[in-house]
């Protein structure tokens, strides 16, 4: 196992402390020699540790994550015209996110190499999936989060885990700015944001569960963008099954973000380089980025896939959720329900499967459809008000 630098190619040793590349400040990425390559051939059991062979650690430190439901939509997909659409429905995860195939793995390295506490920057998912996994290792958790910007629910797992949560007065990016400073002066402490590749490891699960459960490669996956962690780390999952032999072509990667908050969108359609914005705003608070750390393994992927980005408006998010709740029976969280806003809107023609990621549970937020419309009325308790309810 090593570090490779995606940006200047340089390669490093296995250490799961170092965070960036010495030579170019990029992310890394781990890599496997062809030998453990090569022996990664047998996959048993369930879940994110079913792909042991293709994971930086052994021991695990889990909650029973990842086996999350691949739902056929047919009524959303003749409504979006995509005869073969699926919405992989993370939320189904110990505790309602993608993040926890992360933390199954970034919290058992952080055991193994000793450190006394963890710590990230969170729009809130993060947060509560590394508290939980925290508590469950017996490690201290900091969380460094934009004050009032993070749902209750998320906040209320942090809490309840008992994380020490920092309400920063500022962005998510400000957030991050810190917490990777704190990482780099106190040792002791490892950080556990997407930043850290082998994190991602375990995210790249998700892409071998959608090839082995379709029992063929999606012909495109449509997800949320924010950090551009999960992206960057489909992709790198999508290609080391390529690279095994089990399966023959790839992906188009479609990442989405909200009009408010599209840095990525943005880099794309000019030079390529990242130019961050200032002050992201939109409802879906888990993509409320300006400055991704991510950014440039986002944009190869986009690119090498074949695939595309685009933006949303808050309102098309806010409709494409009740739309899935409506049609579907799945309550995602906004940002989860950009993917479908962006399918309704970009009407694309794609005959294979059409793996739309709902990244998170809708119960993580539910202030955000509190003005959804529906007949309700307060009423007194006899039965001629309800008929009157139901008649009207
Ligand atoms: N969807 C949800 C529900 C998220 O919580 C996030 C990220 C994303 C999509 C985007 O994933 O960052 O890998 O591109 N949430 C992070 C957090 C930033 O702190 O919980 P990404």
């Amino acid at each position: 196992m090593l570090l490779r630098c995606p940006a200047c190619e340089a390669t490093h040793p296995h250490d799961p402390m170092l965070y960036a590349c010495p030579r170019c400040g990029a992310p890394l990425e781990v890599g496997y020699s062809e030998e453990e390559m090569r022996r990664a051939t047998a996959f048993e059991g369930r879940g994110v540790w079913r792909y042991r062979p293709l994971l930086p650690v052994d021991r695990a430190v889990t909650l029973g994550e990842g086996d999350t439901g691949l739902h056929v939509c047919e009524r959303l997909g003749r409504e979006l015209g995509i005869p073969r659409l699926y919405v992989k429905n993370e939320g189904e995860n110990p505790t309602g996110s993608f993040k926890d195939r992360g933390m199954t793995v970034g919290i058992a390295l952080a055991a193994a190499v000793g450190a006394r506490a963890v710590a990230c920057a969170s729009t809130g998912n993060t947060s509560a999936s590394m508290s939980a996994y925290a508590a469950r290792a017996g490690l201290k958790a900091l969380v460094l989060v934009p004050a009032d910007k993070v749902a209750a629910g998320k906040l209320s797992q942090a809490l309840v885990h008992g994380a020490v949560i920092a309400e920063i007065e500022g962005s998510f990016d400000d957030a991050m700015r810190l917490v990777t400073e704190l990482a780099v002066c106190e040792r002791s402490v490892y950080l556990l944001n997407s930043l850290n590749p082998y994190r991602l490891e375990g995210q790249k699960t998700l892409a071998f569960e959608l090839c082995e459960t379709l029992g063929e490669p999606p012909e495109a996956v449509v997800l949320p963008v924010g950090n551009a962690g999960n992206i960057s780390a489909l992709w790198k999952g999508f290609r080391e099954f390529h690279s095994l032999g089990r399966i023959g072509r790839l992906p188009r990667m479609i990442g989405v973000q909200a009009e408010g908050a599209a840095p990525i969108v943005r880099a794309l359609r000019g030079h390529g380089d990242l130019e961050p914005v200032p002050r992201p705003e939109t409802v879906a608070t888990a993509i409320r980025i300006g400055a991704p750390v991510n950014w440039r393994k986002a944009i190869a992927a986009i690119r090498d896939s074949e695939g595309e980005a685009g933006t949303v408006t808050d309102r098309e998010i806010l409709d494409a959720q009740t739309l899935l709740a409506r049609l579907e029976g799945l309550f995602v969280e906004p940002a989860s329900a950009a993917p479908i806003a962006y399918l309704r809107r970009r009407r694309l023609e794609v005959p294979g499967p059409v793996v739309c990621v709902a990244t998170g549970n809708g119960l993580k937020d539910p202030d955000a459809v509190l003005g959804v419309p529906v007949l309700r009325e307060r009423i007194h308790p006899d039965l001629a008000a309800v008929r009157r309810l139901i008649g009207s």
